[in-house]
């Protein structure tokens, strides 16, 4: 807890945690800066392809799916919140997900059965790209701070609270307190590629999912299709296989797709290692440092729930 509702707050990294968490914050009262080691989330709150999807992702029960589930209810107002502070409008669209040949659903999560298929119809789409700017801009209004540049250390006890919202980086941070240097749970990249086509707009209703594959649209009429799961460190390069095998997988699932060349590639890195009981989100036992990683496959779908549950705690 903050001991003052105006104390300063150090957030590291500029993705979509670390930028809702800080906009969050500063309503709460608290002067705010947010450090970013590259191009405020650059390398994966912008990478994702945006599926709101806690029941289709899961495969058991699970904090993850409650989690999401909280989340994914949180969106609309959390949305619309931000649309009133900034103008702005960030694409969302419950269009619900089609699983292709799916097994069967995880208990309590609302679902249709259609012949082999499964229906989940209150899972959506959001433009993340959109989110990101947005969440800046509405922190921007509030006064939220940015320094760019790589961090490498912290001294939690020159600030009211830090938290450490870097992704996949966040481990290598060497966060200290009162001189002594915190262990932090690992953070580790998961590399994952995901190929673009520009089809007609409309051509998909709900986004598709067959085991490792899904298809989506955004409204300008990108189709998005993904993905892998690579753990090969922080290596950006695009690779022509990934994208090739993305694509016939795509064109099982949309045949459309077969003929159509991809207009982008592209690959992000989720905050990894894959947990079993949610991302770390929690204090450091007996300091003012605050952790709020490794969202590994859901970040974009747990930025509300994150900023809400880290901010609200921080204040007390
Ligand atoms: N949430 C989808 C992915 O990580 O590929």
């Amino acid at each position: 807890m903050m001991s003052s509702l105006s104390a300063d707050v150090l957030v590291i990294g500029g993705g979509l945690i670390g930028s809702s968490i800080a906009w969050r914050l500063t309503q709460k009262g608290a002067r705010v800066t947010v450090a970013d080691a590259g191009n405020l989330g650059g390398e994966a709150s912008s990478a994702g392809a945006g599926m709101l999807a806690p029941g289709s992702e899961a495969s058991k029960p699970s904090r993850w799916l409650d989690l999401g589930r909280e989340s994914l209810r949180m969106y609309p107002a959390f949305l619309e919140e931000l649309r009133e502070q900034t103008g702005l409008h960030v694409e969302y669209r419950a269009c619900g997900c089609l699983v292709l040949d799916a097994g069967s659903a995880v208990p309590g999560v609302r679902v249709e059965q259609r012949g082999a298929d499964l229906f989940y119809p209150d899972e959506a789409l959001i433009d993340p790209s959109a989110l990101l700017r947005t969440l800046r801009q509405a922190g921007k209004k509030q006064g939220v701070l940015v320094e760019h540049g790589a961090l490498t250390g912290v001294d939690a006890s020159r600030h009211g609270a830090v938290v450490v919202a870097a992704g996949a980086w966040s481990s290598s941070l060497q966060v200290r307190h009162k001189g002594e240097l915190l262990p932090l749970p690992e953070s580790t990249p998961v590399k994952g590629h995901l190929i673009g086509f520009q089809m007609r707009q409309g051509l998909l209703g709900p986004f598709l999912r067959k085991s490792h594959t899904y298809v989506l649209q955004r409204a300008d009429g990108l189709v998005i299709a993904g993905t892998t799961e690579e753990h090969v460190g922080f290596d950006t390069s695009v690779e022509f296989a990934a994208c090739n095998d993305i694509h016939r997988r795509a064109a099982e699932v949309v045949p459309e797709l077969a003929a159509v060349e991809p207009v982008r590639r592209w690959i992000g890195f989720r905050p990894g290692p894959e947990l079993e009981d949610g991302p770390v989100l929690r204090q450091v036992e007996g300091t003012n440092v605050w952790l709020a990683y490794g969202h590994y496959r859901n970040g974009i779908l747990l930025t509300p729930v994150t900023a809400q549950w880290i901010a609200d705690r921080i204040a007390g």
